[in-house]
């Protein structure tokens, strides 16, 4: 994301000035206590009798945000599910803070947790939702309201304190549920899709809002589940790709998203596109491997174990497709232009080469070439990936 952005927007409001105050002195009390990664050991879930999380390893670095992503139903809230005591593994071990807590109940667990539907206690104040978890820890009077206080403001809900959850639109409430979450000084915070069931401009301006009270809490271990890949990208350090409950792809976000390691993880991530190659020479030098697309000879990055003679596709972002060759190594594809569109911020345009479709994905562009053009469209060896021709896999 952006952050000299976000801080730009937020520079002026005197709310968000006090929000990274208390967040401060809250960074510093959690530093304190020792940051908590999460450790999951081949942890399997089943529901009366079928798998729905397959021998499940992942470790979550302290400090670290790691957006676990996939389809519905792959097991990214069983994942959450099994962190924070709800539902016990058949086989595996869950760690929060390199403590084994596979056998703890969920409130000996210190973990926050916030899910899709707000869950705020509707009978409840947005001060007492906020100090429900320190209340029932015993917590001292003056700390609950010093804590709550604090919260609140590190949500940018200080003034909110009295009205109760009906009172507060959608995206406040999540904040409350935020607050909440974070009350009892967690190491570790479950995020289930916090922002599905707010409209895009409020999810905008939250992703914004949960980057900067990371940056606040450095030290808290964030596992954010979504299926909005745009979300993850924007918000993790690392991703997780989950497929019917298994793992399919792990690694910082953005080597995720520019070197899929297969064909699921790339389209999963964003536009794609697939073009089925050969390989002709596996060590074209310098990294690279030639490879032939119908009678077009292209580079691309070189794969492991690549050898003569084998299919693979060559993924290629439609933002990586363009018509100004740049540079002199860059691979070119001769195409004829199927579709223009003008999307305001981009021009997306659909071509066609080597009988194939390809998108192209422009900044806007002044002269737009014509449907039935015949143009040349280029990409950087180094912005192509060869991966596993498997199927849909
Ligand atoms: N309590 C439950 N009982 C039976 N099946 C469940 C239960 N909760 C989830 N499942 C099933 O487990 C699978 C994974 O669910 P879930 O973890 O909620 O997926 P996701 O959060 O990725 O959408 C789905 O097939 C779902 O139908
Ligand atoms: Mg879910």
């Amino acid at each position: 994301m952006n952050s000299a952005a976000a801080r730009g927007i937020e520079a002026g409001s005197v709310d968000s000035q006090l929000a990274d105050l208390a967040a401060a002195s809250l960074a510093k009390e959690a530093g304190a206590q020792g940051a908590g990664g999460i450790g999951f050991e081949g942890v399997t879930v089943a529901y009366k009798g079928s798998i729905v999380l397959a021998d499940f390893t992942l470790a979550v670095r302290p400090g670290e945000v790691l957006a676990l992503i996939g389809p519905s139903g792959s097991g990214k809230t069983t994942a959450l599910r099994a962190v924070a005591g709800f539902v016990r593994p058949v086989a595996g071990r869950v760690s929060v803070g390199g403590r084994d807590v596979t056998d703890l109940p969920p409130h000996a667990r210190g973990i926050g947790m916030v899910v899709q539907n707000y869950a705020l206690f509707p009978h409840m104040r947005v001060a007492e939702n906020v100090a429900f978890g320190l209340r029932a820890r015993h917590a001292p009077e003056t700390e609950v309201r010093a804590q709550v206080e604090s919260c609140l403001a590190m949500v940018g809900m200080a003034a909110f304190g009295r009205r109760y959850p009906r009172e507060l639109s959608g995206g406040q409430q999540q904040r409350v549920a935020i607050a909440r979450a974070l009350a009892i000084r967690p190491d570790v915070l479950l995020l289930d899709e916090p922002l599905s069931a707010l409209d895009a401009q409020i999810r905008h301006a939250m992703i914004e809002e949960l980057a900067r009270l990371h940056r606040s809490l450095p030290a808290l271990t964030v596992l954010y589940v979504t299926h909005d890949q745009s979300e993850a990208l924007t918000l993790a350090d690392r991703i997780g790709i989950l497929r019917d409950g298994r793992l399919r792809a792990l690694g910082p976000s953005r080597e995720l998203y520019r070197r899929p390691p297969n064909r699921f993880a790339a389209e999963f991530l964003g536009g794609a596109n697939l073009l089925p190659v050969v390989i002709e020479t596996p060590d074209a030098g310098n990294g690279f491997s030639e490879v032939r697309f119908g009678t077009t000879r292209l580079r691309a990055l070189r794969p492991e174990g690549a050898a003569a003679g084998e299919t693979r596709l060559l993924c290629i972002r439609p933002h990586n497709l363009t018509f100004v060759p740049g540079d002199p190594a860059a691979n070119t594809v001769l195409a004829r232009v199927h579709e223009v569109r003008w999307k305001g911020e981009l021009h997306d345009l659909t071509l066609e080469a080597e009988g194939r479709t390809l998108r192209l994905a422009s900044v806007p562009l002044r002269a737009p070439p014509e449907p039935g053009a015949v143009v040349s469209a280029y990409f950087a060896p180094d912005e192509a990936t060869l991966l596993a021709d498997e199927g849909d896999g």
